[in-house]
C-alpha cells in the first residue's frame, strides 16, 4: 500500500477498492473456484496456452491481496450483473468449447472490460500519486495485452467472434453502469463508457482483418 493511501478522499479510496475487487473478487472466489482447475486443464489441452498465463492471473490476485491487506477486498460487494457474467463464464469453461471460452474471456472480459477497468485504475493512481499501485497496474496491463493477443490468435470464425462480442457487450456494459456512482469519482463516467465503446469497435475491426 502506498504511504499516502489514507490521505486520499474516502470516496476515491472506496472507488479504487471497488474497481480493484472486480479483478480480485475475494468475497466470491469460492463460487468460481472451479475456474482454476478448468483453466489449468485448458492450458494442458491447447498448445500455446501457456501455463504462464494461468500463473500470471494468480500473480495479479496476489498483487491486489497484498496492496489491500489493511482494507481487504473481501469487504467489497459486487453487483449481480458481475456475478451473472462470471457464472456464465464458468459455463463457457465447462462446455470445453474453445471459441466460446475465448470470445467471452479473452475478447470481452479481458479485451474490453478489464482493459477499461485497468486504465481507470491507472489513471486514478496517477492522479492521486500512488506510485506503488500504478507500477502494479502497469504490470498487469502488460500481461493482459499478451493474453488478449493470444485469445485473438485462437479465433477461427470471425463471424462467430463478432456475434459474441455484440451479444456479450451489453452484459459487460451493465456491469460498468452498475458501478457508475463509485467509478465517477475516479474518472468522469462518460469517458469510461466512451473508452469501452472504442475498445469494442477496435476488437471488431481487428477481427475483420483476420
Ligand atoms: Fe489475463
Amino acid at each position: 500500500m502506498d504511504r499516502n493511501w489514507y490521505d486520499l478522499p474516502n470516496e476515491v479510496r472506496f472507488g479504487i477498492r471497488y474497481l480493484s475487487a472486480h479483478f480480485y473478487p475475494k468475497r466470491y472466489m469460492e463460487r468460481w473456484s472451479v475456474l482454476k482447475p478448468l483453466s489449468v486443464k485448458l492450458a494442458d489441452q491447447v498448445k500455446e496456452y501457456s501455463p504462464q498465463q494461468v500463473q500470471e492471473e494468480l500473480d495479479h490476485f496476489q498483487f491486489f491481496d497484498l496492496y489491500f491487506r489493511e482494507e481487504p477486498l473481501s469487504q467489497i460487494e459486487l453487483p449481480s450483473s458481475y456475478i451473472k457474467f462470471f457464472d456464465d463464464l464458468v459455463e463457457d469453461f465447462q462446455s470445453g468449447e474453445l471459441e466460446r471460452i475465448v470470445t467471452r474471456f479473452h475478447l470481452v472480459t479481458e479485451g474490453i472490460l478489464a482493459t477499461t477497468g485497468l486504465d481507470v485504475l491507472r489513471r486514478a493512481g496517477e492522479k492521486y500519486s500512488l506510485p506503488q499501485f500504478v507500477t502494479g497496474i502497469r504490470h498487469i496491463i502488460e500481461d493482459e495485452a499478451r493474453h488478449i493477443n493470444f485469445g485473438m490468435s485462437l479465433v477461427t470464425s470471425k463471424e462467430y467472434a463478432v456475434k459474441r462480442i455484440e451479444e456479450l457487450y451489453p452484459q459487460a456494459k451493465r456491469i460498468v453502469e452498475d458501478g457508475k456512482e463509485k467509478l465517477d469519482h475516479l474518472v468522469p463516467f462518460q469517458e469510461i463508457l466512451e473508452e469501452m465503446e472504442e475498445l469494442k469497435r477496435g476488437r471488431i475491426y481487428r477481427l475483420s482483418k483476420l
